[in-house]
C-alpha cells in the first residue's frame, strides 16, 4: 500500500494522507542551520550542534508520536485546523504534503479556506522560512484567526529535558512589535539569541506555554486558540513559546500572504547589549530585513533549488528504469548530503543529543558525498583525522560543535582507522588534490604533535599491522564495524554499555572483517602513497595487504563461507561449528568486494552461501540463524530479539558490501536483485509493512526471525546512503573515479538496456552512452573518447579539457 507518489519532475514525495504509519520527515538546511520536519509539520531546528545549540524543542518518546513544531493554528468560527494536520488532528477536506530537495509544502484546505506553507532554509542564512499562503475559496467574506506556534528549547537539548530545578527559572525573551526574542542564558555566557518573526502587524501574541496551552491543555487545544485571544504573557522563567496572533478578513477568492522567520543570531561577545539587560538587535533586524516580502523569499526560495540543481547536475543517469533514474538523479543522493551533515546525531530514531559525528561513520558518509562539494568533503576529513590518537587508532565519535572527540565513549573499535584512508582516498580520486595529503593535522586536537595527513593514514594503516591475534587476524577491540559483536565486553548487569564495558584492547579476539577492510585499503593507502613518490611505502603496504590476504584463506575460510570472527577464547564466530550466527554478511561481502579468494573462486562461493542463508524477500540478513539466548562472550549482537537490528535483521548498510562484491564477480543479476530489495523506490509499494519513508533508506528491516519481517527502523541516518549511492553509480552503472581518470565498467541485470550518465569531475563533464548489444552483465568490448579508440575501460584524465564523449560499448 502507498500513501502518496513521487512526482519526479519536481522532486518531491507527495504524501497524500497525513495519518502516515510512521512521520515521514525532510530535512531543511545546507550549512549550519537546519530543521527536520515532519508531514504534520512535526520537528525541530538547531544550529550546527543538535545537542548544544537546539532551538526548538521536540519530545521524543512521545504521546502521540511527533508533537511539537511549527504549527499554524487557524481559527475559522469554531473550527480550528492546521495545514500539516497536528496537532489539533481536525479533519481536512484536502491535504497534501510535498517533501522537496531541502524543502517541504503543504496544501490543505477547511471549509472553503485553502492554505498552502512553504518550509526552507535559505542557503545563505541562519533562519528557516516558513512562507504562509491563505485563499478565501467561497463566495462570502471570511473572519479567520492565524496563531503561530514553537516552543523554545533551552539551548542544550540534553540539560533541557533533565535540569528543571534549574531550567524552569531561567527562561527570557523579549518582545518587539511582530518580532519576539528568545534570549535565555544570554546574559551570562552565551552570546547568541533566537527569533521568531512575521512580516505583518500582529493582534497578539505570547511567550509563556503555560499562559497560551492553559493548565492541562497540550498543544492540540491551547486555550488561547479556543478563545481566539492571545494574551501578551512574557515569559519568565519555566518554558518560553512564540505565539503570533494576526487575525484576518479575507474577500471572497483573495489571498493574503505571511512570512514567518524562525533565526538563530550571534553577536560579538563586546558588543551583545543594546542598553542594559536590552539584546543587540542589529543582526535580527537584517534577517527580517533580508525576509520581509514575498519577492524576497522567492528569490531565497529560487536559489537554494538553483544551489541543488546544480548538485544533482554532477552526476544523472538516464536508462529505461525510471526507480533507478529517481533514486539516483535525486533521493539517494540527497540522502547521502544529509547524512553527510548529520552523520548520526539528529533524526527520528537519534535524538541529537546521543551520537555526534562517528570517525567510522562520516568517512563512511563521505563515500557517497565527495562528488557533490569536495571542499566540504575535505574540511569533514581534516576534522575527523583531528580526533585520532598518536597510534593510529581514534575516538569512535566527536561533537560538531567543537569536534572534540567524545571522551564518554572513547576509543578502541578497531575498524576506525582504516575507514579514514577509505574517505581520504575518495577524496583524491574525486579531486586528484594530493595536497590533502600535506596537510598538518593535530591528534587529539593537539596541534603541538601534528603530523601530515599521509602520516596519519601511515598510522591508520599501521594500527592493524601492530595489532594482531593469535590467527594474525586484526585484533577487534571494542568492536568493528558492527558495534554489537562486542568480544572483550562480558557485561552481566543492566546499565552497563556493551562498548565501554570490559577490557577494551582484549588480546585475543580477532575480526576477518578488518582484514578484509585493510585488503581493500591497504592497496588504496599504496596508491597513495605511489601518488607521492613514495614507492617503498607503496611496496611495503602491498606486502603486508598480500600477508593478511593470505591469512584470511588460511584462518578465515571456513569451506563454504568466510568466517566472521574469533572470540576471546579464539573460538569461531560465523562458522558452520557454531551453533548459531553460523555465518555473516559482513566478512563474506567486504572480503569479496576487496578481491580476496576471487581468482581462487572462494568469493563465488561465498557469495553463494549468502544467498542460500542469508537472503529474505526483504534484503539480506546480517546472519544465521538467529541468537536465540543472550551470548556473555559475543555482548550486545546477541541481546535483540531475533530478526531486529544486529541480530539477524537486514542491515540495509551492509547489502551494497554484497551488491559490490557479486559485480566484482560479474554476476550483474544477482546485484542488481540484491538492490531492489532495500531500494525505497521498490519498497515504496509495501509501505504500510515497511513503514518508514519510501523515499531513503533505512539502517534497518526486520529479517525473518522477527515479528514482522519487512518492518524497517531507523530511517535516513545511516551509511546505506552512501554504500548504495557507491554501489549503483561506481559497480552497477560502472563509473568509478580512480586516480588516472573515470573507470567505466558497469555490471548490470540482463535487459537493463543502454543508458547514458553526465558526470561532472574534476572540472570536465563527461557524456557517457553505453550500449549493451549483446545483453551482457558485465565487459567492456570497446571504448571511445570523443572518436578515438582506447584501450581498457579508464578514460584518460587530461589536465584542462573541459568535456569528454564517451562512448561504451559492453560484451
Ligand atoms: C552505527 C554504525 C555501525 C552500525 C552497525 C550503526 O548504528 O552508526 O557505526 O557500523 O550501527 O553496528
Amino acid at each position: 500500500m502507498k500513501f502518496g507518489y513521487f512526482d519526479d519532475a519536481n522532486k518531491e514525495y507527495v504524501i497524500t494522507t497525513p495519518k502516515t504509519p510512521l512521520p515521514w520527515i525532510n530535512y531543511l538546511g545546507t550549512n549550519d542551520f537546519f530543521s527536520l520536519i515532519s508531514n504534520t509539520a512535526g520537528g525541530y531546528s538547531f544550529y550546527k550542534d543538535a545537542k548544544l545549540l537546539r532551538i526548538t524543542r521536540f519530545r521524543y518518546n512521545n504521546v502521540p508520536a511527533d508533537s511539537n513544531g511549527k504549527y499554524y493554528y487557524i481559527k475559522d468560527g469554531d473550527t480550528i485546523w492546521n495545514p500539516g494536520w497536528m496537532p489539533s488532528k481536525t479533519d481536512l477536506d484536502s491535504y497534501e504534503c510535498r517533501h522537496g530537495i531541502g524543502y517541504s509544502k503543504w496544501n490543505s484546505s477547511k471549509n472553503g479556506v485553502s492554505a498552502s506553507v512553504l518550509a526552507f532554509v535559505p542557503t545563505d542564512d541562519a533562519c528557516e522560512i516558513n512562507q504562509i499562503k491563505l485563499t478565501n475559496n467561497t463566495q462570502s467574506v471570511k473572519e479567520i484567526k492565524l496563531f503561530s506556534y514553537v516552543e523554545w528549547c533551552l539551548w542544550n537539548a540534553d540539560d533541557d529535558m533533565k535540569n528543571f530545578q534549574r531550567n524552569f527559572s531561567t527562561g527570557e525573551v523579549e518582545v518587539i512589535g511582530s518580532t519576539l526574542y528568545h534570549k535565555t542564558e544570554y546574559r551570562e555566557r552565551r552570546n547568541h539569541y533566537a527569533i521568531y518573526h512575521v512580516n505583518s502587524d500582529i493582534d497578539g501574541f505570547d511567550t509563556s506555554r503555560d499562559a497560551f496551552l492553559g493548565a492541562y491543555h497540550d498543544n492540540h487545544d491551547p486555550e488561547v486558540v479556543t478563545n481566539g485571544a492571545c494574551t501578551g504573557s512574557v515569559a519568565h522563567g519555566w518554558s518560553p513559546v512564540a505565539v503570533h496572533q494576526i487575525n484576518i478578513t479575507l474577500n471572497p477568492g483573495e489571498t493574503k500572504s505571511f512570512v514567518f522567520v524562525l533565526g538563530y543570531c550571534e553577536n560579538p561577545d563586546n558588543d551583545k547589549w543594546e542598553s542594559k539587560n536590552v539584546v543587540n538587535k542589529a543582526p535580527a533586524k537584517k534577517l527580517i530585513e533580508k525576509y520581509s516580502t514575498d519577492a524576497d523569499v522567492e528569490k531565497a526560495f529560487d536559489k537554494l533549488n538553483e544551489y541543488w540543481n546544480n548538485l544533482l547536475s554532477i552526476f544523472t543517469v538516464e536508462s529505461a528504469n525510471d526507480k533507478v533514474n529517481r533514486m539516483v538523479n535525486i533521493w539517494n543522493q540527497y540522502q547521502c548530503m544529509v547524512t553527510f551533515n548529520m552523520s548520526r546525531s539528529a533524526s527520528y530514531f537519534e535524538s541529537g543529543i546521543g551520537r555526534g559525528m562517528g570517525f567510522r561513520d562520516s568517512n563512511q558518509d563521505l563515500l557517497g558525498f565527495v562528488h557533490l562539494i569536495p571542499e566540504r568533503a575535505r574540511e569533514r576529513i581534516i576534522d575527523i583525522a583531528s580526533t585520532q590518537f598518536e597510534n593510529g587508532s581514534a575516538y569512535h565519535q566527536y561533537q560538531p560543535l567543537t569536534k572534540r572527540g567524545n571522551s564518554d565513549i572513547g576509543s578502541g573499535f578497531n575498524d576506525d582507522p582504516l575507514w579514514l584512508i577509505a574517505g581520504t582516498s575518495a577524496y583524491v580520486r574525486e579531486t586528484g588534490d594530493v595536497s590533502i595529503l600535506k596537510e598538518m593535522v593535530p591528534y587529539d586536537n593537539d596541534m603541538s604533535v601534528a603530523t601530515t595527513l599521509m602520516e596519519h593514514l601511515k598510522r591508520s594503516f599501521d594500527f592493524t599491522v601492530n595489532n594482531k591475534g593469535p590467527h594474525k587476524l586484526p585484533l577487534i577491540g571494542r568492536a568493528d564495524w558492527n558495534d554489537c559483536l562486542n568480544l572483550n565486553c562480558f557485561s552481566e548487569h543492566p546499565g552497563e554499555s556493551f562498548q565501554c564495558f570490559g577490557p577494551s584492547e582484549g588480546p585475543v579476539a580477532e575480526s576477518v572483517f578488518i582484514a578484509g577492510m585493510f585488503v581493500k585499503y591497504g592497496e588504496e593507502y599504496a596508491q597513495l602513497a605511489e601518488l607521492l613518490g613514495d614507492t617503498a611505502e607503496a611496496e611495503r603496504a602491498r606486502k603486508e595487504v598480500k600477508i593478511m590476504y593470505d591469512t584470511v584463506l588460511e584462518s578465515g575460510w571456513d569451506g563454504e563461507w568466510f568466517v566472521r570472527a574469533y572470540d576471546a577464547y579464539s573460538n569461531k564466530i560465523g562458522s558452520k561449528e557454531c551453533e548459531e550466527g553460523k555465518i555473516f554478511i559482513e566478512s563474506n561481502g567486504f572480503c569479496s568486494l576487496a578481491g580476496i579468494g576471487v581468482k581462487e573462486g572462494l568469493a563465488e562461493k561465498a557469495l553463494d552461501s549468502v544467498k542460500k542463508y542469508l537472503d529474505c524477500k526483504y534484503g539480506v540478513m546480517i546472519l544465521q540463524p538467529a541468537y536465540t539466548v543472550y551470548h556473555l562472550e559475543l555482548g550486545e549482537i546477541s541481546s535483540y530479539p531475533p530478526g531486529y537490528k544486529e541480530n539477524a535483521g537486514i542491515f540495509c548498510h551492509n547489502n551494497p558490501w554484497v551488491s559490490i562484491a557479486e559485480t566484482v564477480i560479474g554476476r550483474g543479476d544477482r546485484a542488481f536483485e540484491i538492490y531492489k530489495k532495500t531500494c525505497p523506490a521498490y519498497t515504496e509499494e509495501i509501505s504500510e509493512i515497511h513503514k518508514t519513508e519510501p523515499y531513503v533508506y533505512c539502517q534497518m528491516v526486520a529479517g525473518n526471525d522477527a515479528y514482522i519481517p519487512g518492518e524497517g527502523k531507523n530511517s535516513w541516518l545511516t551509511g546505506t546512503a552512501a554504500w548504495t549511492f557507491c554501489n549503483i553509480s561506481q559497480y552497477i552503472l560502472g563509473v568509478y573515479p580512480t586516480h588516472k581518470g573515470l573507470s567505466i565498467d558497469p555490471c548490470v541485470p540482463h535487459g537493463f538496456g543502454d543508458f547514458k550518465i553526465t558526470r561532472k569531475f574534476r572540472g570536465a563533464t563527461y557524456n557517457i552512452e553505453v550500449t549493451n548489444p549483446s545483453d551482457v552483465e558485465k565487459g567492456v568490448k570497446e571504448l571511445y573518447v570523443d572518436g578515438c579508440k582506447v584501450d581498457g575501460c579508464i578514460v584518460p584524465f587530461t589536465e584542462g579539457k573541459t568535456s569528454y564523449n564517451v562512448k561504451v560499448v559492453m560484451g
